[in-house]
């Protein structure tokens, strides 16, 4: 028995001995005398460590094994993020390369072979010490410890607290994610005083126009011009102006003392800052602070490339671009995924001779999908159909685009492409017809072989969710193509011409198969019944149809405005709405089925769920209120959030429901009984007193839900609950003045165990309960502050008014 407990504790020390880095053996005051070298061998002592072990320097082998980087890491995280790097012609050397540190020269980076790789510029004095600082500086000194050359003042993709960029300096990114060469994005302090974001065309150092600029340039009183960027020992970085002034790049940032914090310009060209945990125990890895640009998508050039390659289209998904090809082009190098597209057939003139046009191809329609640059013919006013019709009979045409009765006729190749929701645009793709065109795409991920059949296809299409936005828009893409296909062959027409970005649009008839004639009732809503049903695809893929009760009179328009918009959200905590029916009278909503039923049951059924589980849920809410609020294309306001409108997938995580239906109510709402929409016992006070109603209705719902989660009990109980208890939301709050949380998680264990979590929680539920909608948080503050990212403060009482008892 002790034997076994004693392996079992050894089996649990051992991960986390090697976690914890080499420092604990060698602490050092970080100082290294010149004479000193290290070099680029595996199992060596290869690196030199900060004072208190934050750092390292020296060499890291790559994925590549033979090859080594001379760099600067974070020694106790177990990614080891690298902050800093030598960065010649090559930044990588051989296994067996020197780096010595020289009283002449500084650092000498030496290959095995004797050639010099790299050396810290021109050294002015002699170098006595290397010092690697705990801020992860390292610097050259002289006998007088006067620094001589410093990695802070020669960054490359890099920024962390205390470091500045003077004017002239630069960061550089790297060429991908695991390359380090130069890459094609640069943030520079300009002479002018502009901080500037902006690509080059490699391999020169032509730089493009700027896709971000502060505007720091005291044009119009020279004392507000930038001297430097500065980021600050305690997070914060602006522009510091002449005058003393500050413009903050961003106004947030998070605790220095509690997290690693830096600034990195990504190989994808946009500049984030990050936090991670300083005394990081379990798997975390790191967060975003902000970002810029806000959509490095939309960013063009004129005579070069966007984000992503030649013909691709770029997609922001978590302030990141991600790239992806049409359907009917492919990767022209599928392990560069932010590479060019070609087109999977040969179009020109001359292969059109061969045979009439209309034999050849075919038009895709996307929406919201523009190549801004590109064009060659513009024709004004227009009408769609001509726009399609032109390019389609024109062979030196590749796509047009068609918007506010603008037509543009664009040649390959088709560079800035980027998916610009909101821009109600039309383009025409011409593919050539036959077998080839309708082959998937190649998209860089592993699962190819499968999709090149339409039944797996489409399961893959309705399974979607989750995956990125783009890849589940080619999917729908893909499958609506294969339906048009079935169609065609079924009627012996296409019976819809204009392929929605991502939704489908069925028949009533399809609907009633589908349900079995409305049979099984899956639930019952503000807004309507919800049914199972099976749509007769491949095996057959379940969905929810919710039928909705009421009548949108003349508003089809404003109904398919709607459902766009939904239709283009996509985050891992939304319900996915995959199709529509709006036939008549009949407005249906079809999404996506989910196995494991509501929160509500989850939270107030027989057993009760796990603490680990219930943080899971309120942080998944959470993320999707932020989502629908800040970073969906159009800010969606839930208006009735609530446990029975929460639902939880495979794994139990929650996914938001009926969002964006409010608003669909309202357009009609001469029809309903009451402008109050949300459900009692969760709707804000607001809803009472004729206030605007912001995204503060849904914080203040959030609020009750959360507490439903920590307490696992419903918000109004009357039966089971004395008078004190029976309101949710006024009992924790004098639990929590009284300190007794113990009472609200009915003593259990789990949380109890996590303290300070559990606090936190409620806390956070009473900022979101106040009854002044201007006290309680946003919902990025509240993800924040439930993380543990910004401080929560004591909240005051949430109803100082009307105090029940
Ligand atoms: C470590 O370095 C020593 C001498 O520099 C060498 O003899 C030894 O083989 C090296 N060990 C490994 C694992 O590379
Ligand atoms: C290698 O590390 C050990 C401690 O782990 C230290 O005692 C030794 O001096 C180091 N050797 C070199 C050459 O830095
Ligand atoms: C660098 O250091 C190594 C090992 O200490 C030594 O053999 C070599 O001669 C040095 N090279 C230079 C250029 O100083
Ligand atoms: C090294 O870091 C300390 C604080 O950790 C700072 O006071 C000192 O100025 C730094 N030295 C250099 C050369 O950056
Ligand atoms: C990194 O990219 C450069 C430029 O494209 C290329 O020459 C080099 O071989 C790449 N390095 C690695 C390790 O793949
Ligand atoms: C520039 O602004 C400063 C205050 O910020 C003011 O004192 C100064 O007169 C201004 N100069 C001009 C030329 O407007
Ligand atoms: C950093 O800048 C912020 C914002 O200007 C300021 O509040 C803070 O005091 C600064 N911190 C330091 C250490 O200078
Ligand atoms: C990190 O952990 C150490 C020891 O566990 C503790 O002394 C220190 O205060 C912690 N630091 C932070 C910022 O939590
Ligand atoms: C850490 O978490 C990530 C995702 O959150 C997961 O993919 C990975 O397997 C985890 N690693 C460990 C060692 O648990
Ligand atoms: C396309 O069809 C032709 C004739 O039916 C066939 O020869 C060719 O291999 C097919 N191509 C592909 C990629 O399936
Ligand atoms: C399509 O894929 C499914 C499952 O992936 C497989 O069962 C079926 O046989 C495939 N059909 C064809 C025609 O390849
Ligand atoms: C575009 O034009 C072609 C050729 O006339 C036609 O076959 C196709 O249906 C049109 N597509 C749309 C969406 O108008």
């Amino acid at each position: 028995m002790e034997m076994a407990f004693t392996v079992r504790l050894l089996l649990l020390l051992i991960p986390s001995f090697f976690v914890v880095p080499i420092s604990v053996f060698s602490q050092t005051d970080g100082k290294v005398a010149a004479g000193a070298s290290l070099s680029a061998t595996a199992g060596n002592n290869s690196s030199w460590l900060s004072p208190s072990g934050d750092f390292a320097f020296g060499f890291r082998q790559l994925e590549n094994k033979d090859l080594f980087l001379l760099s600067i890491w974070y020694a106790k995280i177990p990614d080891r993020t690298i902050v800093w790097y030598a960065n010649g012609d090559s930044p990588v050397a051989p296994k067996g390369s020197v780096v010595n540190l020289t009283a002449n020269d500084g650092l000498v980076l030496t290959s095995p072979q004797g050639q010099q790789l790299w050396k810290s510029e021109t050294i002015v004095g002699v170098v006595a010490f290397g010092v690697l600082n705990d801020t992860g500086n390292f610097v050259l000194e002289d006998d007088n410890s006067e620094s001589l050359w410093e990695t802070f003042k020669n960054p490359t993709h890099t920024m962390l607290p205390g470091q500045d960029i003077e004017k002239g300096g630069k960061l550089s990114s790297q060429q991908s994610e695991t390359n380090f060469s130069k890459g094609r994005f640069q943030l520079r302090m300009q002479n002018d005083g502009n901080l500037v974001l902006n690509s080059i065309n490699l391999p020169t150092e032509f730089a493009n126009q700027p896709y971000y600029a502060s505007g720091t340039t005291g044009e119009s009183n020279s004392s507000t011009a930038g001297t430097k960027l500065e980021f600050n020992s305690s997070g914060y970085m602006y522009v510091l102006r002449e005058n003393g002034q500050k413009f903050n790049l961003k106004a947030e940032t998070v605790s220095a003392r509690s997290y690693y914090l830096r600034a990195t310009l990504n190989f994808d060209g946009v500049f984030a800052q990050y936090y991670h945990p300083r005394n990081s125990t379990g798997n975390v890895s790191w967060s975003r602070v902000w970002s810029l640009p806000d959509n490095i998508c939309k960013m063009v050039v004129e005579s070069g490339l966007g984000v992503c390659g030649y013909n691709s289209i770029c997609t922001l998904k978590s302030e990141r671009p991600t790239c992806e090809c049409p359907s009917g082009f492919s990767l022209l190098d599928s392990n560069d995924p932010y590479g060019d597209c070609k087109p999977d057939f040969i179009q020109g003139c001359e292969e059109d001779e061969l045979s009439p046009t209309k034999d050849l191809y075919e038009v895709q329609v996307l929406t919201n999908i523009d190549w801004p640059t590109s064009d060659y013919m513009q024709f004004y006013p227009y009408t769609a159909d001509g726009c399609n019709e032109s390019c389609f009979s024109d062979c030196l045409c590749a796509v047009a685009i068609f918007r506010s009765e603008t037509c543009w006729k664009k040649k390959l190749p088709l560079s800035n492409g980027r998916v610009d929701i909101g821009l109600n645009s039309q383009a025409f793709i011409k593919v050539r017809k036959g077998n080839s065109t309708l082959q998937v795409p190649q998209l860089p991920r592993p699962d190819d072989k499968k999709r090149k059949n339409q039944t797996a296809l489409i399961r893959v299409g309705s399974a979607l969710l989750g995956t990125s936005a783009f890849v589940n828009f080619i999917l729908i893409a893909i499958v609506w193509l294969g339906f048009l296909v079935i169609y065609k062959k079924k009627h012996g027409k296409s019976n819809q011409q204009v392929l929605d970005l991502n939704l489908r649009s069925f028949s009533y008839e399809e609907l009633e198969e589908a349900t079995n004639g409305f049979k099984e009732e899956l639930g019952k809503g503000a807004f309507g019944v919800v049914y199972k049903g099976i749509l007769q695809i491949g095996s057959g893929v379940q969905v929810a149809v919710k039928k909705l009760n009421f009548v949108l009179q003349d508003s089809e328009k404003e109904f398919k405005t709607e459902l766009n918009i939904i239709g283009q959200t996509h985050h891992k905590n939304l319900v996915r709405l995959v199709g529509y029916c709006d036939q008549g009278q009949q407005r249906l909503l079809v999404y996506e089925f989910l196995s494991n039923g509501t929160l509500a049951s989850f939270l107030f059924g027989d057993t009760k769920p796990s603490w680990r589980q219930r943080i899971d849920v309120a942080f998944g809410v959470a993320t999707g209120l932020l989502y629908l609020h800040e970073e969906c294309s159009t800010q969606i306001i839930h208006c009735d959030i609530k446990p029975q409108n929460i639902l939880l997938d495979d794994y139990y995580y929650a996914r938001i429901a009926d969002f964006g239906l409010a608003k669909l109510l309202m357009m009609n709402q001469s029809q309903t009984h009451t402008a109050i929409r949300g459900t009692k016992g969760y709707v804000a006070p607001e809803w009472f007193r004729n206030m605007a109603i912001t995204t503060k209705v849904d914080v203040y719902s959030f609020g009750v839900v959360l507490l439903e989660v920590i307490c696992c009990r419903r918000s109004v109980d009357m039966e089971t609950s004395s008078d004190e208890r029976a309101i949710l939301t006024d009992w924790v709050y004098d639990c929590y003045l009284e300190g007794v949380l113990d009472a609200v998680v009915d003593y259990e264990v789990e949380p109890l165990q996590d303290k300070t979590k559990l606090e936190r929680f409620v806390m956070v539920a009473i900022w979101c309960i106040q009854e002044d909608p201007s006290l309680r948080p946003t919902m990025r503050k509240v993800v924040q502050m439930l993380e543990g990212v910004v401080e929560v403060h004591v909240p005051p009482c949430p109803s100082p008014y009307n105090r029940t008892g």
